[in-house]
Protein backbone atom coordinates (compact mmCIF):
# COMPACT_ATOMS: atom_id res chain seq x y z
CA UNK A 1 0.00 0.00 0.00
CA UNK A 2 2.80 2.60 1.23
CA UNK A 3 3.92 0.94 -2.56
CA UNK A 4 1.18 2.50 -4.18
CA UNK A 5 1.77 5.82 -2.35
CA UNK A 6 5.06 5.96 -3.96
CA UNK A 7 4.12 5.29 -7.35
CA UNK A 8 1.36 8.28 -6.89
CA UNK A 9 3.98 10.64 -5.71
CA UNK A 10 6.50 9.63 -8.12
CA UNK A 11 6.54 12.42 -11.35
CA UNK A 12 5.13 10.13 -14.19
CA UNK A 13 5.14 11.31 -18.10
CA UNK A 14 2.90 9.25 -20.48
CA UNK A 15 3.79 9.24 -24.21
CA UNK A 16 1.74 6.35 -25.68
CA UNK A 17 -2.12 7.41 -24.96
CA UNK A 18 -4.26 7.87 -27.87
CA UNK A 19 -6.81 10.03 -27.43
CA UNK A 20 -9.73 8.40 -28.91
CA UNK A 21 -8.56 5.23 -26.47
CA UNK A 22 -9.49 7.81 -23.76
CA UNK A 23 -13.47 7.27 -24.58
CA UNK A 24 -15.00 5.84 -21.85
CA UNK A 25 -17.96 3.82 -22.88
CA UNK A 26 -20.28 6.39 -20.56
CA UNK A 27 -19.04 9.04 -23.01
CA UNK A 28 -19.44 7.25 -25.77
CA UNK A 29 -23.10 6.15 -24.89
CA UNK A 30 -23.31 10.49 -23.77
CA UNK A 31 -22.11 11.42 -27.66
CA UNK A 32 -23.49 9.43 -29.17
CA UNK A 33 -26.95 10.73 -28.05
CA UNK A 34 -25.60 14.39 -28.23
CA UNK A 35 -25.46 13.42 -31.55
CA UNK A 36 -28.14 11.65 -32.54
CA UNK A 37 -25.66 8.45 -33.76
CA UNK A 38 -26.85 4.93 -34.43
CA UNK A 39 -24.37 2.35 -33.69
CA UNK A 40 -24.83 -0.86 -35.54
CA UNK A 41 -26.35 -3.37 -34.07
CA UNK A 42 -23.09 -5.68 -33.76
CA UNK A 43 -22.08 -2.82 -31.09
CA UNK A 44 -22.70 -3.20 -27.47
CA UNK A 45 -25.72 -1.48 -26.15
CA UNK A 46 -24.80 -0.54 -22.89
CA UNK A 47 -21.96 0.47 -20.80
CA UNK A 48 -22.10 -2.75 -18.90
CA UNK A 49 -22.19 -4.41 -22.68
CA UNK A 50 -19.31 -2.61 -23.55
CA UNK A 51 -17.32 -3.71 -20.29
CA UNK A 52 -18.06 -6.77 -21.20
CA UNK A 53 -16.74 -7.04 -24.42
CA UNK A 54 -13.77 -5.26 -23.26
CA UNK A 55 -12.72 -8.08 -21.16
CA UNK A 56 -12.36 -10.07 -24.36
CA UNK A 57 -10.63 -8.94 -26.93
CA UNK A 58 -8.98 -11.68 -29.09
CA UNK A 59 -5.80 -9.47 -30.50
CA UNK A 60 -4.97 -5.91 -31.60
CA UNK A 61 -7.01 -6.48 -34.61
CA UNK A 62 -10.62 -7.26 -32.79
CA UNK A 63 -9.75 -4.21 -30.53
CA UNK A 64 -9.47 -1.74 -33.41
CA UNK A 65 -12.55 -2.95 -35.24
CA UNK A 66 -14.73 -1.73 -31.85
CA UNK A 67 -12.30 1.64 -31.18
CA UNK A 68 -13.23 2.67 -35.06
CA UNK A 69 -16.48 2.26 -34.69
CA UNK A 70 -16.50 3.72 -31.02
CA UNK A 71 -15.19 6.93 -32.26
CA UNK A 72 -17.99 7.66 -34.63
CA UNK A 73 -19.86 9.40 -31.83
CA UNK A 74 -17.48 12.20 -32.13
CA UNK A 75 -18.88 14.87 -34.02
CA UNK A 76 -17.67 18.36 -32.91
CA UNK A 77 -15.11 20.52 -31.56
CA UNK A 78 -16.69 20.39 -28.54
CA UNK A 79 -16.71 16.66 -28.07
CA UNK A 80 -12.81 16.10 -29.02
CA UNK A 81 -12.03 19.16 -26.06
CA UNK A 82 -14.58 17.05 -23.61
CA UNK A 83 -13.42 13.89 -24.28
CA UNK A 84 -9.28 14.95 -24.31
CA UNK A 85 -9.49 16.78 -21.27
CA UNK A 86 -11.51 14.46 -19.45
CA UNK A 87 -8.43 12.51 -19.62
CA UNK A 88 -6.06 15.03 -18.51
CA UNK A 89 -8.20 15.58 -15.43
CA UNK A 90 -7.89 11.86 -15.06
CA UNK A 91 -4.14 11.86 -15.89
CA UNK A 92 -3.35 14.57 -13.16
CA UNK A 93 -5.06 12.71 -10.27
CA UNK A 94 -2.52 9.99 -10.80
CA UNK A 95 0.13 12.14 -10.58
CA UNK A 96 1.00 12.88 -14.12
CA UNK A 97 3.22 15.91 -14.73
CA UNK A 98 3.24 15.70 -19.10
CA UNK A 99 1.72 13.76 -21.46
CA UNK A 100 2.67 13.07 -25.17
CA UNK A 101 -1.14 12.46 -26.79
CA UNK A 102 -1.54 10.25 -30.43
CA UNK A 103 -4.74 10.93 -32.16
CA UNK A 104 -6.15 9.65 -35.46
CA UNK A 105 -7.18 12.31 -37.71
CA UNK A 106 -7.61 10.10 -40.91
CA UNK A 107 -10.14 8.21 -38.81
CA UNK A 108 -12.36 11.30 -38.44
CA UNK A 109 -11.35 12.84 -41.85
CA UNK A 110 -12.78 9.19 -43.23
CA UNK A 111 -16.18 9.96 -41.42
CA UNK A 112 -16.61 13.86 -43.22
CA UNK A 113 -15.19 15.55 -39.83
CA UNK A 114 -12.30 17.90 -40.72
CA UNK A 115 -8.80 18.28 -39.41
CA UNK A 116 -9.56 21.13 -37.95
CA UNK A 117 -12.48 20.22 -36.47
CA UNK A 118 -10.15 17.55 -34.35
CA UNK A 119 -7.05 19.62 -34.04
CA UNK A 120 -9.06 22.65 -32.80
CA UNK A 121 -10.80 20.91 -30.43
CA UNK A 122 -8.03 19.26 -29.03
CA UNK A 123 -6.12 21.90 -28.73
CA UNK A 124 -8.43 23.95 -26.42
CA UNK A 125 -8.08 21.10 -24.22
CA UNK A 126 -4.57 21.23 -24.15
CA UNK A 127 -4.62 24.38 -23.68
CA UNK A 128 -6.87 24.83 -20.87
CA UNK A 129 -4.99 21.50 -19.34
CA UNK A 130 -1.50 23.51 -19.27
CA UNK A 131 -3.33 26.92 -17.18
CA UNK A 132 -6.09 25.08 -14.69
CA UNK A 133 -4.13 21.60 -14.05
CA UNK A 134 -0.52 23.22 -14.42
CA UNK A 135 0.26 19.37 -17.10
CA UNK A 136 2.54 19.89 -20.12
CA UNK A 137 0.82 18.65 -22.81
CA UNK A 138 2.24 17.56 -26.73
CA UNK A 139 -0.08 16.20 -29.41
CA UNK A 140 1.50 13.75 -31.83
CA UNK A 141 -0.76 13.05 -35.20
CA UNK A 142 -0.36 9.03 -35.91
CA UNK A 143 -1.33 7.63 -39.19
CA UNK A 144 -3.33 4.80 -39.86
CA UNK A 145 -1.63 1.92 -41.35
CA UNK A 146 -3.67 0.18 -42.91
CA UNK A 147 -4.73 2.93 -44.93
CA UNK A 148 -3.14 3.61 -48.53
CA UNK A 149 -0.29 5.64 -48.08
CA UNK A 150 -1.21 8.50 -50.55
CA UNK A 151 -3.99 8.82 -48.15
CA UNK A 152 -1.20 9.26 -45.41
CA UNK A 153 0.40 11.83 -47.48
CA UNK A 154 -2.29 14.08 -47.96
CA UNK A 155 -2.91 14.03 -44.19
CA UNK A 156 0.50 14.99 -43.63
CA UNK A 157 -0.33 18.04 -45.94
CA UNK A 158 -2.98 18.92 -44.26
CA UNK A 159 -1.08 19.12 -40.90
CA UNK A 160 1.70 21.27 -42.35
CA UNK A 161 0.10 24.35 -40.62
CA UNK A 162 -0.50 23.17 -37.17
CA UNK A 163 3.47 21.58 -37.52
CA UNK A 164 4.00 25.33 -38.54
CA UNK A 165 2.47 26.73 -35.66
CA UNK A 166 3.23 24.51 -33.15
CA UNK A 167 -0.17 22.79 -32.51
CA UNK A 168 1.13 19.12 -33.67
CA UNK A 169 4.53 18.32 -32.11
CA UNK A 170 5.42 14.79 -33.97
CA UNK A 171 4.43 11.83 -36.00
CA UNK A 172 3.43 8.52 -35.01
CA UNK A 173 2.00 4.98 -36.65
CA UNK A 174 -0.92 2.99 -35.30
CA UNK A 175 -3.58 0.60 -36.27
CA UNK A 176 -2.74 -2.83 -37.48
CA UNK A 177 0.75 -3.63 -36.97
CA UNK A 178 1.74 -6.81 -38.79
CA UNK A 179 0.45 -6.68 -42.10
CA UNK A 180 1.42 -3.08 -43.00
CA UNK A 181 5.26 -3.05 -42.17
CA UNK A 182 6.98 0.29 -41.72
CA UNK A 183 8.84 0.03 -44.83
CA UNK A 184 6.09 1.32 -46.80
CA UNK A 185 5.64 4.65 -44.64
CA UNK A 186 9.41 5.71 -45.57
CA UNK A 187 8.01 8.54 -47.81
CA UNK A 188 5.62 9.62 -45.27
CA UNK A 189 8.10 10.19 -42.56
CA UNK A 190 10.64 11.80 -45.02
CA UNK A 191 7.87 14.16 -46.16
CA UNK A 192 7.45 15.29 -42.14
CA UNK A 193 11.18 15.33 -41.32
CA UNK A 194 12.00 17.66 -44.86
CA UNK A 195 9.67 20.09 -44.07
CA UNK A 196 9.84 20.05 -39.72
CA UNK A 197 12.96 18.79 -38.91
CA UNK A 198 12.14 19.20 -35.05
CA UNK A 199 9.11 16.99 -34.82
CA UNK A 200 9.49 14.49 -32.88
CA UNK A 201 9.16 11.34 -34.71
CA UNK A 202 8.15 7.47 -33.10
CA UNK A 203 6.36 4.65 -34.37
CA UNK A 204 4.36 1.75 -32.69
CA UNK A 205 6.51 -1.74 -33.50
CA UNK A 206 6.97 -4.80 -32.18
CA UNK A 207 3.48 -5.04 -30.00
CA UNK A 208 2.74 -7.80 -32.14
CA UNK A 209 4.89 -8.35 -35.10
CA UNK A 210 9.15 -9.85 -35.05
CA UNK A 211 11.75 -7.22 -33.81
CA UNK A 212 12.53 -6.82 -37.53
CA UNK A 213 9.59 -4.00 -37.68
CA UNK A 214 11.42 -2.04 -34.46
CA UNK A 215 14.87 -2.37 -36.44
CA UNK A 216 12.92 -1.08 -39.62
CA UNK A 217 11.65 1.56 -38.35
CA UNK A 218 14.75 2.76 -36.49
CA UNK A 219 16.56 2.57 -39.68
CA UNK A 220 13.80 3.51 -42.74
CA UNK A 221 11.66 6.02 -40.74
CA UNK A 222 14.85 7.21 -38.55
CA UNK A 223 12.28 7.66 -35.41
CA UNK A 224 13.90 8.36 -32.15
CA UNK A 225 11.49 6.81 -29.96
CA UNK A 226 9.25 2.90 -30.52
CA UNK A 227 5.86 2.65 -28.92
CA UNK A 228 5.28 -0.97 -27.62
CA UNK A 229 8.29 -2.42 -28.76
CA UNK A 230 8.05 -5.27 -26.31
CA UNK A 231 9.15 -7.20 -28.78
CA UNK A 232 12.58 -6.30 -28.73
CA UNK A 233 13.31 -8.96 -26.02
CA UNK A 234 14.13 -11.42 -28.84
CA UNK A 235 16.84 -9.49 -30.17
CA UNK A 236 20.02 -8.94 -27.83
CA UNK A 237 21.79 -6.72 -30.56
CA UNK A 238 18.55 -4.37 -30.74
CA UNK A 239 18.27 -4.01 -27.23
CA UNK A 240 22.16 -3.36 -27.26
CA UNK A 241 21.30 -0.41 -30.05
CA UNK A 242 18.05 0.72 -28.14
CA UNK A 243 20.27 1.20 -24.87
CA UNK A 244 23.37 3.03 -26.81
CA UNK A 245 21.23 5.29 -28.60
CA UNK A 246 18.84 6.23 -25.98
CA UNK A 247 16.03 5.04 -27.90
CA UNK A 248 13.13 5.45 -25.25
CA UNK A 249 10.28 2.21 -25.60
CA UNK A 250 6.69 3.47 -24.55
CA UNK A 251 5.69 0.14 -22.51
CA UNK A 252 1.33 -0.63 -21.88
CA UNK A 253 1.41 -3.42 -20.07
CA UNK A 254 -2.31 -3.76 -19.48
CA UNK A 255 -3.01 -3.12 -23.14
CA UNK A 256 -0.82 -5.95 -23.74
CA UNK A 257 -2.56 -8.32 -21.38
CA UNK A 258 -6.13 -7.37 -23.12
CA UNK A 259 -4.89 -8.01 -26.82
CA UNK A 260 -2.95 -11.22 -25.48
CA UNK A 261 0.41 -9.71 -26.68
CA UNK A 262 1.22 -12.17 -23.06
CA UNK A 263 -0.87 -13.68 -20.59
CA UNK A 264 0.19 -11.75 -17.57
CA UNK A 265 1.82 -8.42 -16.77
CA UNK A 266 4.79 -10.65 -14.94
CA UNK A 267 5.84 -12.16 -18.47
CA UNK A 268 6.85 -8.61 -20.15
CA UNK A 269 10.77 -8.37 -20.42
CA UNK A 270 11.01 -5.48 -17.57
CA UNK A 271 13.46 -7.09 -15.94
CA UNK A 272 15.67 -7.39 -19.06
CA UNK A 273 14.89 -3.95 -20.18
CA UNK A 274 16.38 -3.05 -16.87
CA UNK A 275 19.66 -5.25 -17.26
CA UNK A 276 19.79 -3.74 -20.73
CA UNK A 277 19.40 -0.35 -19.81
CA UNK A 278 17.23 -0.08 -22.33
CA UNK A 279 15.26 3.27 -21.64
CA UNK A 280 11.40 2.35 -21.27
CA UNK A 281 8.50 4.65 -20.14
CA UNK A 282 4.70 2.84 -18.28
CA UNK A 283 1.95 3.96 -20.44
CA UNK A 284 -2.44 3.36 -20.73
CA UNK A 285 -2.32 3.31 -24.55
CA UNK A 286 -6.33 3.11 -24.50
CA UNK A 287 -7.07 3.56 -20.94
CA UNK A 288 -10.64 3.25 -21.15
CA UNK A 289 -11.11 0.10 -23.36
CA UNK A 290 -8.16 -2.13 -21.47
CA UNK A 291 -9.35 -1.32 -17.59
CA UNK A 292 -6.66 1.46 -16.46
CA UNK A 293 -4.74 4.57 -16.38
CA UNK A 294 -1.37 5.01 -16.44
CA UNK A 295 -0.93 4.87 -12.11
CA UNK A 296 -2.80 1.42 -12.35
CA UNK A 297 -0.28 0.24 -15.31
CA UNK A 298 2.55 1.63 -13.11
CA UNK A 299 1.11 -0.29 -10.24
CA UNK A 300 0.64 -3.51 -12.57
CA UNK A 301 4.07 -3.73 -13.36
CA UNK A 302 4.74 -3.46 -9.43
CA UNK A 303 2.65 -6.11 -8.29
CA UNK A 304 4.68 -8.49 -10.74
CA UNK A 305 8.15 -6.84 -10.17
CA UNK A 306 8.42 -6.05 -6.89
CA UNK A 307 11.04 -3.41 -8.32
CA UNK A 308 12.91 -1.17 -5.93
CA UNK A 309 12.79 2.49 -5.15
CA UNK A 310 16.21 2.93 -6.95
CA UNK A 311 15.01 1.24 -9.94
CA UNK A 312 11.54 2.79 -9.63
CA UNK A 313 13.48 6.56 -9.70
CA UNK A 314 15.32 5.35 -13.16
CA UNK A 315 12.55 4.52 -14.40
CA UNK A 316 10.98 8.09 -13.88
CA UNK A 317 13.55 10.08 -14.71
CA UNK A 318 14.09 7.84 -17.93
CA UNK A 319 10.21 9.05 -18.59
CA UNK A 320 11.75 12.37 -17.83
CA UNK A 321 14.45 12.57 -20.31
CA UNK A 322 12.86 10.76 -23.07
CA UNK A 323 10.00 13.04 -22.79
CA UNK A 324 9.56 15.78 -25.61
CA UNK A 325 10.44 18.98 -23.68
CA UNK A 326 13.08 21.05 -22.87
CA UNK A 327 15.40 21.49 -20.26
CA UNK A 328 13.98 23.69 -18.11
CA UNK A 329 10.69 22.04 -18.06
CA UNK A 330 12.45 18.44 -17.03
CA UNK A 331 13.90 20.19 -14.12
CA UNK A 332 10.86 21.30 -12.98
CA UNK A 333 9.49 17.75 -13.37
CA UNK A 334 12.26 16.16 -11.71
N1 LIG B 1 -1.67 -0.49 -31.50
C1 LIG B 1 -1.96 -0.07 -32.73
N2 LIG B 1 -2.88 0.81 -32.98
C2 LIG B 1 -3.55 1.35 -31.96
C3 LIG B 1 -3.30 0.96 -30.66
C4 LIG B 1 -2.30 0.00 -30.43
O1 LIG B 1 -1.99 -0.42 -29.29
N3 LIG B 1 -4.14 1.67 -29.88
C5 LIG B 1 -4.86 2.47 -30.68
N4 LIG B 1 -4.51 2.28 -31.94
ZN1 LIG C 1 -0.92 2.48 -29.06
Amino acid sequence: EHKHKFLHELPKCEHHVHVEGTLSPELLFSLAKRNNITLPDHFPGSVELCNERYDNFADLQDFLDHYYIGMSVLINEQDFEDLAYEYFKKAKSDGLHHTEVFFDPQGHVERGISIETVVNGLNKACKKAEEELKISTKLIMCLLRHLPVPNCIETIKSAHKYYNDGTIHGLGLDSSEKPFPPELFESCYKLVKENHPNALLTAHAGEEADPIFITNSLDLLNVTRIDHGVQSHRDDELLKRLADNKIMLSVCPLSNVKLQVVNDVKELPIRKFLEFNVPFSINSDDPAYFGGYILDNYIAIEDRFQLTGEEWVKIAKNGVYGSFIDDKRKEEIY
